[in-house]
């Protein structure tokens, strides 16, 4: 495909919640109501009926889904706060410019072949990451996913207009598909050609880090009295660092609220959110155990208290090891590599044959403005897409 035409859709839905500090897409917001009503005109315009899921996930369909073996290709809308606008979006743009190119080739698919836009992949909204996704897996208790409430107290059956009765496992629609193909990003600098194929995703994890301890006042609270949550949550900042490094693991703790968040009172607590990877499961266990053990050790020496809750956690994935060699191949020999991001891949891949492609990254920034591929490359993407699709689909 010319880059030019992969230029010309993309730049359809790029500016859709682009601002001044990045992307503000998060899940059932009004940009990403607009990418939803994006996805119905490019479905409508290639005359596939569409259909919200259960768990407030979009389809859209050439041929019966009922007919079962369907291929599906997609992503998702949702960006973290300030985030990139490829993350997501390019698998769900070159999913659509790659039945074009199907179509063009004269090829008709001799199964089902969908479009799917998966919800709250980045966990922005409800801090669950992937959530429609598990949901529609059986992954994630559907009762705990009726009591998620946004930080404005908005639940997720408000804020998706769905019937919270109806939230979880699909079995029924799992198994009509015969395989699933996510096109993604690259997010680091470890893809040097335009496309390659996923071998697996790190485990990983997020983890709420509450740390409580007794607010007072900045200017009259002896030093040697204080009972500060923010000194502990500082210390295990630079700890969980540490331990990362030692252990070549990765850990990050991006989010932090504090109560009452004033400058002149010491705070009364401190949550903050660590987010945990590592190529193996002993690595990340040892890495989470060990920054829990250390902020509890501080926590004894600050007189404050840390209590340590998982909020979501994946064990590695392993892709379907015939499907990432077959593409591979019929991709003539591209790289294979592992990846530390998350994805809807990874939970699909639990239920269904799933693969994954991921087109270069020249800057190696994700989830921050300065995300990026060329044209050239992403336009590489969708004709390795439609390949994939020619080969799963079409014979
Ligand atoms: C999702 O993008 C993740 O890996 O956090
Ligand atoms: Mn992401
Ligand atoms: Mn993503
Ligand atoms: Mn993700």
């Amino acid at each position: 495909m010319k880059p030019e035409r992969f230029a010309s859709l993309w730049g359809t839905l790029a500016p859709i919640g682009r601002g001044a500090h990045g992307y503000h897409r998060f899940a059932w917001s009004p940009p990403e109501l607009a990418c939803r009503d994006w996805f119905a005109e490019q479905a409508a315009e290639r005359g596939m009926p569409v259909e919200t899921d259960r768990n407030g996930n979009l389809w859209a369909w050439l041929g019966d889904p009922g007919a079962g073996d369907a291929v599906v290709a997609g992503s998702h809308f949702d960006s973290v706060p300030g985030g990139g606008g490829y993350d997501g979006p390019l698998g769900i743009v070159s999913a659509f410019l790659a039945l074009d190119l199907l179509r063009e080739r004269g090829l008709t698919p001799a199964r089902p072949v969908g479009v799917a836009a998966f919800a709250e992949e980045e966990g922005s909204r409800f801090g669950i990451a992937c959530l429609g996704s598990r949901l529609m897996c059986g992954a994630l208790d559907p009762e705990r996913a009726a009591a998620l409430r946004d930080p404005d107290g908005v639940s997720l059956a408000e804020a998706s207009g769905l019937d919270p009765a109806g939230f979880g496992p699909d079995p029924q629609r799992l198994a009509g598909i015969g395989a699933f193909v996510e096109l993604h990003v690259e997010q680091g600098r470890a893809l040097t050609a335009p496309v390659g194929v996923a071998s697996a995703i790190w485990p990983h994890g997020r983890w709420r880090l509450e740390f409580a301890g007794e607010g007072n006042h900045a200017g009259t609270t002896l030093m040697a009295d204080r009972h500060d949550p923010m000194l502990t949550f500082a210390y295990t900042v630079l700890a969980a660092n540490k331990e990362a490094r030692l252990r070549g693991g990765h850990a990050t703790i991006g989010r932090v609220a504090a109560v009452p968040n004033a400058t002149n009172a010491i705070p009364a607590s401190v949550t903050g959110w660590l987010d945990a990877r590592a190529a193996d499961q002993s690595t990340l266990d040892g890495l989470v155990e060990a920054v829990t053990v250390r902020a509890t050790e501080r926590a004894g020496r600050d007189g404050t208290s840390v209590a340590v809750t998982a909020e979501s956690v994946s064990p590695v994935t392993g892709f379907d090891a015939a499907l990432r060699d077959r593409l591979a191949a019929l991709l003539g020999g591209v790289p294979v590599l592992p990846t530390g991001a998350g994805h809807d891949a990874g939970v699909l891949a639990t239920r269904v044959p799933t693969a994954m492609l991921f087109v270069r990254n020249p800057t190696g920034v994700s989830h921050a403005p300065g995300e990026y591929a060329t044209d050239e490359d992403c336009a590489a993407g969708v004709g390795a897409l439609a390949d994939v699709l020619a080969e799963l689909a079409c014979r």
